[in-house]
């Protein structure tokens, strides 16, 4: 574990970045910004009044996405952690704390001067009421639940995997929890019991049990399932507490972490029984967003995972609409892939049916967002109705229009005008390529500090952070920028990036921790309009730049040295070297 230690005043204390980032991935920096300063949505931020110099107006904005906050007066910046420390006016550490503390982690420092983290009890309420769940499976008990789940196909192997359970009708789990010496208060916040007139029993009675567990693999919530053929919802869930947000978290995702990181791809389904039923043919990479609506939170765990990312959800028309307002929600298109599944299948239904090898095949033919927009458009349409035509055509081509590669572009024009018989000049007549806006660059480095090796440096920074491929390329062929702090953050990200072989900037700055100057530097740039490089031979244009100071000032510095040397030998030898350097740099 990577441990960073934090200020002067806490050198003994230490807290590993794992722990602190798994902290942080468990709250939201609105919900706890909003518990300091007003906050009010607007578009995709948050926009309240600054806390950190005298305004009125609110310029302080929060990002859900990027969990981040920057006051666009005062340059604060930087995470949850960086705030609360910065508002509460206490270390990192202790910020760390208080954040912990809000999701029920209390971490204390022990005589020995050693970091504890307490969890809230919930964690081992849950802990222990599946183990009760999981042996319930294997007493007479449950004869009737076993024999549900083989009908399924699902053996002991994957119940164990999967930490299957069950629960009973006589009311067992309150007086395990209160044998353990749990207080009512904790075992009814756990929610797996509940109090109805002053009797607190059981929630769940004659249920499967699927625990569900958090980005760490820790336990924190419930969902129950009928087996019999009784008039009641198929699932419960337990509900929402301080350690458990359904919208923070996916079904496995423990799990599929690994594996995920390993293939470099990641497959999103609708219900657990999917993640299950693929987890027997070996596909374990893979999360499920459990039915509701998937959130930008889950959005941004997946983005985490992999480059490639499958979505497989049910092959009903329901399916079909979550598809889409994924692809919405999720914006950059290009790693998304799309499988849809005949007949209404959900990936486990469709796995029984047609087994191993169809399931591989889709999964292997999984289309891009254009193919599968371009497919879903066709559906409902009738190709003799000249109107139904007319709407197809101008679907389609909104999404012709915005393919940058021009080959690509009118391959899909005579596609479409074979299909509809309309011809391409027509068609191509009718689109509006949108051209990428490369020619505008607008930088906002504030003037004054705007000199062209500080917009170098800027752009190197900024082009590493957007395109991690270019983090090793400025280490193998520059290396150094000449403004200090600009050269120290680029530092860090080549040593975040080859410590964990792939950077994102939310993970970065919690790895920061209390650099504030490098995390407002970070945010800064970050938040810049400045032009992405296409291509390498673009960012070495402005490592030309740099090299061209550096060459500039060993120019200058000899030159002082020549004025001040009488010693003809010594004059030569200092003019060759000034006539050294200019050469390579005209070369
Ligand atoms: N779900 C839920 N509450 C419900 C119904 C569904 O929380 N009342 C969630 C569950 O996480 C479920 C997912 O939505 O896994 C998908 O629902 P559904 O497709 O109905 O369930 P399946 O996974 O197909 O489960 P099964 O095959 O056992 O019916
Ligand atoms: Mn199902």
């Amino acid at each position: 574990m990577e441990n960073i230690y934090f200020g002067s005043g806490f050198s003994m204390t230490n807290i590993s970045y794992e722990e602190i980032l798994s902290i942080q991935r468990k709250v939201k920096i609105e919900d706890i910004v909003q518990d300091y300063v007003a906050l009010t949505k607007k578009g995709k931020n948050y926009f309240g009044i600054c806390p950190f110099h005298d305004d009125h107006n609110p310029s302080m904005s929060v990002s859900s996405e990027k969990q981040m906050y920057k006051c666009f007066v005062c340059g604060a910046a930087g995470n949850v952690f960086n705030f609360v420390s910065e508002y509460e006016k206490v270390s990192y550490f202790e910020a760390v704390k208080v954040v912990a503390n809000k999701i029920g982690i209390n971490i204390s420092i022990d005589n020995e001067d050693k970091t504890k983290i307490i969890k809230s009890p919930l964690y081992d309420i849950y802990d222990i009421s599946s183990k009760v769940y999981q042996n319930n499976l294997n007493t007479s008990y449950g004869k009737k639940a076993k024999l549900y789940l083989k009908n399924r196909k699902i053996n002991d192997d994957i119940i164990q995997k999967f930490n299957i359970g069950l629960s009973t009708t006589n009311n067992e789990l309150i007086n395990i929890l209160k044998n353990k010496g749990f207080t009512e208060e904790d075992i009814l916040e756990s929610g797996v019991c509940i109090k109805n007139n002053n009797y607190i029993h059981d929630l769940y009675k004659n249920r499967i049990m699927f625990p569900l567990t958090d980005l760490q693999g820790n336990i924190v919530a419930f969902s129950g399932r009928i087996y019999e053929d009784v008039d009641e919802s198929k699932y419960i869930n337990t509900m929402e507490t301080k350690i458990f947000k359904k919208g923070n978290l996916l079904y496995n995702y423990h799990n599929a972490k690994k594996e995920a990181r390993k293939n470099q791809s990641i497959i999103i389904v609708e219900g657990f029984m999917d993640v299950i039923r693929l987890s027997t043919i070996g596909i374990n990479n893979v999360v499920a967003t459990m039915g509701t609506a998937v959130t930008k939170e889950q959005i941004s765990l997946i983005k985490r995972l992999a480059k490639e990312i499958i979505v497989m959800f049910d092959g009903d028309d329901a399916g079909d609409k979550a598809t889409k307002s994924f692809i919405e929600l999720f914006g950059n298109y290009e790693c998304l892939k799309i499988v849809r599944l005949e007949n209404n299948y959900d990936p486990d239904e469709y796995i029984l049916k047609n087994g191993k090898d169809k399931m591989i095949y889709h999964l292997k033919h999984a289309v891009s967002v254009f193919d599968y927009k371009m497919e879903s458009y066709k559906k409902n349409i009738d190709f003799n109705n000249s109107q139904d035509v007319s709407k197809y055509i101008n679907l389609s081509l909104k999404e012709i229009e915005n393919i940058d590669d021009d080959i690509v572009r009118n391959l899909e024009i005579s596609k479409l005008s074979k299909l509809t018989n309309v011809s391409i000049e027509v068609l191509n007549s009718k689109i509006n390529v949108k051209k990428k806006d490369i020619i505008v660059n607008r930088y906002k480095i504030k003037s004054g500090k705007g000199d062209k090796y500080n917009k170098a440096s800027k752009y190197i920074i900024y082009n590493m952070i957007k395109n991690n491929n270019y983090i090793l390329y400025y280490f193998d062929n520059l290396s150094f920028l000449p403004n200090e702090i600009d050269r120290k953050l680029a530092n860090e990200i080549v040593l975040f990036y080859k410590k964990f072989n792939s950077f994102n900037l939310n993970d970065f700055i919690v790895y920061l921790g209390d650099k504030k100057e490098l995390i407002n530097l970070l945010i800064e740039i970050d938040s810049m309009d400045l032009l992405i490089c296409e291509n390498e031979n673009d960012l070495q244009s402005y490592f030309k730049t740099i090299k061209e100071y550096l060459s500039s000032t060993k120019i200058n510095n000899l030159q002082n040295e020549l004025k001040s040397t009488s010693n003809e030998i010594k004059r030569k030898e200092i003019a060759k070297k000034i006539v050294e350097i200019k050469l390579k740099e005209s070369m």
